[in-house]
């Protein structure tokens, strides 16, 4: 798995908090904030996106992977995701990273400890991923 220096690390995390407040979440009340960093160094960040058609919210992770991928980089370092609580992404949003990458370090921030950092990997939370590429997890 990809190792990222410890400030490429707090940029990341710093990016995910920002992007937390602002997130978009009448309905739920609960703000997500994402951050992925390209293979070029640049990082994109994304939140929540509540819709009052509750299925069309969109999760900070996707915002941030959509957005990246919209200025033209598809290859990922690693991704930090903040909650409180220190909750991991979604299937959906799992599969999502899974399109682009066979592994990725996820660093889970807790707001509510402090900011506590635990590290999980991509290959470890969607393992055996639906996907139709020749490095496929089948
Ligand atoms: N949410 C995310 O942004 N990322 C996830 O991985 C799971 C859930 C959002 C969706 C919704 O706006 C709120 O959290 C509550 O489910």
């Amino acid at each position: 798995m990809n190792k990222i220096s410890d400030e490429l690390r707090q940029t990341l995390i710093e990016a995910a908090l920002t992007a937390r407040q602002r997130a978009y979440i009448p309905y739920s009340r609960f703000p997500v904030g994402a951050a992925v960093v390209a293979d070029d160094g640049t990082v994109f960040s994304g939140c929540n996106v509540e819709n009052a058609s509750f299925g069309l919210t969109n999760c900070a992770e996707r915002t941030a992977v959509f957005t990246a991928i919209a200025a033209g980089r598809s290859r990922f370092l690693a991704l930090a995701v903040a909650t409180e609580g220190g909750y991991s992404p979604c299937g959906a949003c799992r599969q999502v990273l899974a399109e682009f990458c066979d592994d990725l370090p996820i660093l889970i921030v807790d707001t509510g400890l402090a900011g506590q950092v635990d590290e999980l990997s991509l290959a470890d939370l969607l393992p055996r991923r639906f996907a139709r590429r020749q490095s496929d997890g089948r």
